[in-house]
């Protein structure tokens, strides 16, 4: 008998269709959460669910709901809205799909580095707001990125990635803060890993590419911001919530950094009487590192590989976030 998944996201329709063929699937492709009762009949019947991050935790509550469920996939590489010991608890496997976003996203972020350092939105709109009437002055210069220093916080796959073009496309120095040393990175792009505090204190820019954890919320605090050089630039393309966005809003206001480039938001999608759309020093964008044609079908194919592979009960071996669940 065919197991029952639920679809709670719009996927290619070729990879919907194996879905199709492996499952009686129930889909849903409008954001469902916790709230809508025909989502939660849905999971209840469930043994499968496959979609990207939702805002709804996927906790110890959401699972008493799902007595049947046995595999997640998400359609991301962050996890953070599912509660690890939760899915252990009820014996639920996790699959994410880190590998094949990398590049992808470490393209995003490199643009909000090197749009934030140009003002290249800015000026755009200076062009398109009919203001180009004489030459640029000082006021709407940049700031080199040649040659000056990173600094990333993290040393996952995407930060790797970054590192890369920092230093072999833009003669970068390359800082890191990570729990542990990489040392072919270091070899590699002579890269130095140092404490937060002296990252901070010496880079030209800040990247945030970390997974969101108990450790890392509210990593980037008021005092944080405060050790940046003044003419500094942070690009967060992880989690909103691994800065103090009030905090942040504050620091760009003082101009106690130079500006910020932000794929992700404390809260998302950003509501619009956010301070930050009061700003002229921030470059904003809607949550889209991996948003490519290209690798959102790789994300999707991933995704389905995975939840494929679960519950035809062979041990997914790829991309399993927590094996302790047998
Ligand atoms: C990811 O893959 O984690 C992206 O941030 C989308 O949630």
């Amino acid at each position: 008998m065919k197991k029952n998944v639920v679809l709670f996201n719009k996927i290619p329709a070729d990879q919907q269709a194996r879905l199709e063929k492996e499952f009686n699937l129930t889909v849903f492709d409008k954001s469902p959460d916790a709230n809508q009762a025909d989502f939660m009949h849905a999971l209840s019947q469930a043994d499968g669910m496959i979609g990207s991050n939702m805002a709804t935790r996927i906790d110890d509550a959401f699972l008493s709901k799902t007595p049947k469920l046995k595999a997640a996939a998400t359609i991301s590489v962050g996890f953070d809205n599912y509660d690890l010991a939760a899915l252990k608890k009820h014996g639920v496997r996790l699959m994410n799909t880190p590998t094949v976003l990398t590049e992808a996203t470490a393209d995003l972020i490199f643009t909000l580095l090197m749009a934030t350092a140009r003002r290249t939105v800015e000026l755009s709109n200076l062009i398109h707001e009919g203001k180009w009437t004489k030459s640029i002055t000082p006021n709407y210069y940049g700031t080199d990125v040649f040659g000056k220093t990173i600094g990333i916080l993290g040393m996952g796959r995407i930060a790797r990635a970054i590192a890369k073009r920092a230093h072999c496309g833009f003669n970068m120095d390359v800082l890191y803060y990570n729990r542990s040393t990489h040392l072919d990175i270091e070899q590699e792009l002579s890269a130095k890993r140092l404490p937060l505090d002296d990252l901070l204190k010496q880079a030209d820019f800040v990247v945030v590419i970390l997974p969101l954890t108990k450790e890392t919320e509210r990593l980037i605090t008021k005092e944080k911001l405060a050790l940046m050089k003044p003419s500094a630039i942070l690009i967060n393309g992880a989690r909103g919530r691994i800065i103090d966005q009030a905090a942040l809003v504050e620091a760009l206001q003082n101009n106690v950094i130079r500006a910020a480039g932000l794929d992700v938001y404390e809260v998302e999608p950003l509501p619009m009487n956010s301070p930050l759309l009061e700003l002229d020093n921030v470059l904003l964008s809607p949550h889209v590192g991996s948003a490519t044609a290209e690798t959102r079908y790789a994300m999707a194919k991933c995704a389905v590989d995975n939840i494929i592979a679960a519950l035809k009960e062979e041990k997914p071996t790829q991309n399993w976030v927590n094996p302790d669940v047998g």
